[in-house]
């Protein structure tokens, strides 16, 4: 008779218990490598995020010191050589410029001859419609339209003093609309005959 010795008969029944046992260490084991990789990758990925903010403050930093401390302080870039700053005397040389007949290159003709006493200049805000033109333009634009057309000449530079002048000029006397009517229908120069207007690239037909 055989019978199962005992330690065989442990060996057999424990045999899918140790390989039970065998298998669930294994998965734990993974599992505890695996989260520890997980741990430090993120810790990985969070020490190069906080390396790229010292990074871009150390940078800043960098830029803030070669700008100066203050952005806004007289070491920024200004735009022209000459500042202007006396608004008086820019106000004076606006009103020397709008009355030049040299300002342009059309005889006999200045900003006043059309725009006497700020005749045509309204009130209405910038950028906006102008007729004339056809289009939408800031000041600036305007100048230079009235510049290289009824002037016949070039346009003035953004930065210059010149521009500055005659917006500065434009900006006190432009009126409110009934104002502006007033001198419109008054003093529109294109009205008359001996109007340089009638000669020219014609800036009136639109009106
Ligand atoms: C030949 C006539 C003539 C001359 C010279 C002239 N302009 Fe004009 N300008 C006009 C007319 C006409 C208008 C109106 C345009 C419109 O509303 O369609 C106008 C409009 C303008 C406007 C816009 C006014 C507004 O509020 O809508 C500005 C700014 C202006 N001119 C500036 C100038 C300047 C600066 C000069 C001199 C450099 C100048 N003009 C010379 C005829 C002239």
């Amino acid at each position: 008779m055989k019978y199962p010795t005992k330690s065989s008969g442990t060996a057999s029944g424990s045999k899918p218990i140790k390989l039970f046992l065998t298998l669930s260490t294994l998965l734990i084991s993974t599992l505890l490598v695996f989260s520890v990789f997980t741990t430090s990758a993120n810790a990985e990925e969070s020490m190069s995020e906080d390396a790229a903010d010292l990074t871009a403050t150390k940078n800043t930093q960098i830029q803030v010191a070669q700008m100066g401390k203050n952005p806004c302080s007289s070491k920024s870039m200004p735009i022209r050589k000459k500042q202007v700053t006396n608004y008086k005397k820019l106000l004076k040389y606006g009103k020397k410029l709008w009355n030049d007949e040299k300002f342009g290159k059309a005889k006999g003709t200045s900003c006043n001859t059309c725009h006497p006493n700020g005749a045509l200049l309204n009130s209405k805000p910038y950028p906006k419609y102008i007729k004339m033109a056809g289009e939408i333009l800031t000041v600036d634009q305007m100048i230079n339209f009235c510049m290289i057309n009824p002037m016949k000449t070039k346009a003035l530079k953004w930065n210059s003093k010149e521009m500055t002048a005659i917006a500065a000029y434009i900006a006190k006397h432009t009126m409110t609309k009934s104002q502006g009517k007033m001198k419109h229908d008054m003093m529109n120069p294109c009205m008359k005959m001996k109007n340089p207007c009638n000669k020219m690239m014609n800036p009136c037909s639109g009106m």
